[in-house]
């Protein structure tokens, strides 16, 4: 047996494969971890699937809104299959940095921007009235708060950059940072639906409540800056360019449904699962895919 080691130790490419390893756990060991190594990161990861898997299984948002309450607004997960981490960003201010500050440098400029304005008005298309619509507006405001189509929003760097964040975060070696530098490649989720349904800011924040509307938002540096204050329709230049068609559509649907039709909750156990976008599913009878039954009479 002690032979057959010493033959195993002997032979060149295994003596070149430890050497190897040893130097390269020796390097990692030694190497100054970059900021966004040292970023806070949840516990629980599988070898395989990373943190992606409790994303993906738990009720949309879950996950984040677990290790949003535990790390803080910023921090890693780790990515399925050994693909490099992901940073995960609730803040505010880094949320409006990647969205609106810098994708197009017309957007700052003060040449370029009045004329476009004075070509296209007060954007591409536009419902004359909108503000009168008082209980509507609260309703679909509240409802996309709490049920966002695009549940989670991701972008990828393609050039290296420093993200600033509005709430500073500790690393794991104590230093305190408020910019997390990101190389090409690095891959940011922005999960809006947890941010929509952060306790920090919003009173009972799973609660369908439309009336929370009609009282003073939270306070504005901890609200994002998209349609409502919400990340429904994401923010800056290249947020949805149908969300005016979109909100009329909900509006002049609802009120026809509603002027014609009663609606009772069915009394099923519902849950919500993302297929593409965010959707409602019974409980336990996957084989009706996505659907909300609710008993219909005529009025
Ligand atoms: C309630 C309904 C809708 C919701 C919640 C919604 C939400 C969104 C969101 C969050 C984005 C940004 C995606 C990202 O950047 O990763 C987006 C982009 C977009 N949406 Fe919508 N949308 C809705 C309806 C519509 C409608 C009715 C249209 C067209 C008539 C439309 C056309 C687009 C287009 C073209 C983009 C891509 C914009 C770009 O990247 O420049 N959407 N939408």
């Amino acid at each position: 047996m002690a032979g057959l080691l010493n033959d195993t130790l002997n032979s060149t490419p295994v003596l070149v494969i430890l050497v190897l390893v040893i130097v390269w756990r020796l390097s990692a060991a030694f190497r100054r971890k970059s900021v966004l190594e040292s970023l806070p990161v949840p516990s629980g990861a599988e070898f395989v699937w990373g943190h992606e898997k409790q994303v993906f299984m738990n009720e949309p948002g879950q996950a984040y809104r677990k290790w949003k309450s535990e790390l803080g607004l910023t921090y890693r997960i780790k990515a399925a299959f050994g693909a490099p981490d992901i940073l995960v960003l609730s803040d505010p201010v880094s949320i409006a940095y990647i969205l609106q500050k810098k994708i197009y440098d017309y957007h700052h400029s003060r040449v370029v921007r009045p004329r476009v304005a004075r070509l296209l008005g007060k954007g591409l298309g536009w419902v004359e009235g909108e503000a009168e619509h008082k209980r509507m507006r609260r309703l679909v405001r509240e409802t996309l708060r709490l049920y966002p189509g695009l549940p989670y929003i991701e972008r990828v760097a393609t050039v290296p950059d420093s993200i600033p964040l509005g709430e500073p975060v500790k690393l794991s070696n104590g230093e305190v940072v408020s910019q997390i530098p990101v190389l090409p490649g690095q891959v940011v989720v922005i999960p809006c639906i947890a941010i929509h349904r952060m306790d920090s800011v919003w009173e009972d924040p799973d609660v369908f409540r439309p009336e929370r509307w009609l009282k003073d938002l939270p306070a504005s540096e901890k609200l994002c800056s998209g349609w409502a204050n919400t990340l429904a329709f994401s923010d800056g230049p290249r947020n949805c360019v149908g969300y005016r068609l979109a909100i009329f559509q909900y509006k002049v649907i609802l009120t026809y449904l509603l002027e014609r039709f009663k609606f009772e909750d069915a009394g099923m156990d519902i849950t919500l699962k993302i297929a593409s976008s965010l959707q409602a599913w019974v409980k336990d009878r996957p084989e009706l895919g996505g659907c909300l039954p609710v008993n219909v009479d005529l009025l």
